[in-house]
Order: C-alpha cells, then structure tokens, then sequence
C-alpha cells in the first residue's frame, strides 16, 4: 500500500522560465530547466495529490497524473495560477521574468546600416507569488523559492516577509545547480531553517511534499 498523504489536496506548482517577447523571433528569458518544479509535481501526484503544474516553455515530458498547463510569458502564467485556484499547496519554482518589453514588436526587428541597436522599454511583471500570497484566495501554505549566489539565508529570510511567503527554499546558484540534476537547498520558515546536503532533484521534491503535508491544517 501507498503512503498518500496529499489524498483530497489540490497542489499548484509554477515551473520553468517565461519568455518576453521583444519580437516574433526574439525574446527575454531566465535561466531554467523546470526540473526542480517537475520533480516536485511529480512526488506530489505520487502523494496523492491533485497537482496542477503551470509549467513555462521548457523541454519535460508531463509527470504522471499531473494537470499541466503550458504558458510562455509572466502574464500569462499570473493568470493560469488565477484560474487554478483553489488550492492548499502553492508552491512557485518559475523563475519569471521580472521585466517584459513595454510594447512588443509585431513584426521581425530589422538591422538596419548605421541603425544601431533598438532601444527596448521595459516594463515589470507581476509578482505572482506576492500577489497570490497577499490575495484572498490564498492558499493554506505558500512556497517561493530563491536562487541566490551570496548570503543565501540572510536573502531567502528577507524575501520570506517581503513576498508573505509562509516557506522559502533557498538554493546557492553559484555553482552548477542551474540545468544540473542536484540541488543543495535550505528551507526557511518562520521557526527553522533546515539544511539538506546537496541530492537529486527529486530526493528534495520529495522531502517538501513530506513536509507540506504535516504542515497542512487537517
Ligand atoms: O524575487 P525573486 O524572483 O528572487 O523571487 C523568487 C520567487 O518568487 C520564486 O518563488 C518565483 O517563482 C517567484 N516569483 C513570481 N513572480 C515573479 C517573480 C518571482 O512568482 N514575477
């Protein structure tokens, strides 16, 4: 017999990058695999979980039992997030663009002689964990995650209050985390801060999706 302890929960997990188009052919990106995101819809189905994955453009077969909802830029992934919910469990490893270009190009920019480069506006995104976690249809437990290369926790603690996140997993990026099938984080909460030594992936997905669920109003 399974252990299914997510069983009646609705899990939301963002994933991947988004892209900002500056043209048809070009755009805006973050640096993301959705590999940590995937692997952690995965352990939640696993669980027993419903898990709805707003998954970024990214190169990942669909986890068994996983909802996935494919988007491209950071608008778009705010308002499939919007349209999922309920949900107990949000949990937002995207790492989204945190600017879009104001006015995007219809058309394929030219390089025009003596031209030079274009001048790109650029707007801000959404932030879509604050404005879920500050929402009222927030979920009973929500987890941002941070990638940061200096002062981790000092970081990851700072962007806890500032986004109203009740969790956030911190990862050191400076060395190869990023695409890489390992991953070495900490896990801040109001309390604690737990350090798991660096391990797959998916050994850490299932570390969280064991933690959120004794932290689960029951
Ligand atoms: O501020 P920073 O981008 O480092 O915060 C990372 C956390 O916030 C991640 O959980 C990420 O998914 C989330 N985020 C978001 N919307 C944004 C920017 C970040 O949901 N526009």
């Amino acid at each position: 017999t399974q252990h299914r302890p997510l069983l009646g929960r609705h899990v939301l997990v963002t994933a991947g990058p988004t892209h900002e188009p500056i043209d048809p052919v070009r755009y805006i990106a973050n640096r993301s695999s959705g590999k940590q995101g995937f692997a952690i819809a995965a352990a939640a189905a696993e669980a027993g979980a419903r898990v709805t994955l707003v998954a970024g453009p990214v190169h990942l077969p669909t986890p068994p039992g996983v909802d996935r909802v494919d988007v491209e830029t950071a608008l778009e992934m705010a308002a499939a997030v919007d349209a999922a919910l309920p949900a107990d469990v949000a949990v937002m490893v995207a790492a989204v663009a945190d600017w879009r270009v104001g006015r995007s190009a219809g058309q394929k920019l030219k390089k025009a002689p003596g031209d030079g480069p274009p001048a790109l506006e650029l707007t801000e995104n959404p932030d879509i964990l604050a404005t879920l976690a500050k929402g009222d249809k927030r979920p009973a437990l929500v987890i941002g995650f941070a990638a940061e290369t200096q002062d981790v926790i000092r970081y990851a603690r700072e962007k806890r209050a500032r986004k109203g996140a009740d969790w956030i997993v911190a990862n050191d990026v400076s060395g190869d985390v990023m695409g890489g099938d390992a991953n070495a984080v900490h896990i801040v909460t109001a309390e604690e801060v737990t350090s798991l030594p660096e391990m797959p992936k998916e050994d850490v997905a299932r570390i969280l999706v064991e933690r959120f669920a004794d932290a689960l109003p029951r």
